[in-house]
């Protein structure tokens, strides 16, 4: 009986987890933020970074890293003191076609969801 409440238990809380901070949808290499909770500026940003972020790769990248705190190609930390520079390294990539502009929008959204992360 113990066992079974301990069980129940874990479940509930890790649902909560689960709901708390940050939501991501879809499975795989389709799976994105849901913006719904974001406040008007980030949800702006995510505008810029769904359009933009999408040409060479899916969001799966910016979903994976902000959840392990880990780049997933290059396996280097993946925090707040990082996410301009994986930025820049974006923006520099041939036919990017990215302004700075959008990039500085895709750092703050970055800075924002790891923020969320950590709740
Ligand atoms: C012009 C193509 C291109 C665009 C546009 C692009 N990326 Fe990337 N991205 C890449 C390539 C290529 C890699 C492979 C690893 C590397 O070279 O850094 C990558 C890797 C990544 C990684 C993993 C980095 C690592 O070190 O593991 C993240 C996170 C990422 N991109 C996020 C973004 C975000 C956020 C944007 C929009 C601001 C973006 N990408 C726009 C080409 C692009």
């Amino acid at each position: 009986m113990k066992k079974v409440l301990v069980t129940m238990l874990l479940i509930a809380l890790s649902a909560t987890a689960a709901q708390a901070g940050l939501r991501v949808v879809g499975r795989g290499a389709e799976r994105q933020f849901d913006p719904s909770s974001f406040p008007p500026a980030m949800k702006a940003n995510y505008d810029v970074v769904r359009v933009k972020c999408v040409k060479c790769h899916t969001l799966e990248r910016l979903v994976v890293a902000v959840q392990t705190g880990v780049a997933p190609i290059s396996g280097q930390p993946f925090d707040r003191s990082a996410t301009k520079a994986y930025g820049i390294k974006m923006l520099r990539k041939p036919d990017s076609n990215m302004t700075k502009g959008q990039v500085k929008q895709a750092v703050d959204l970055m800075n924002y969801l790891l923020s969320e992360a950590e709740r």
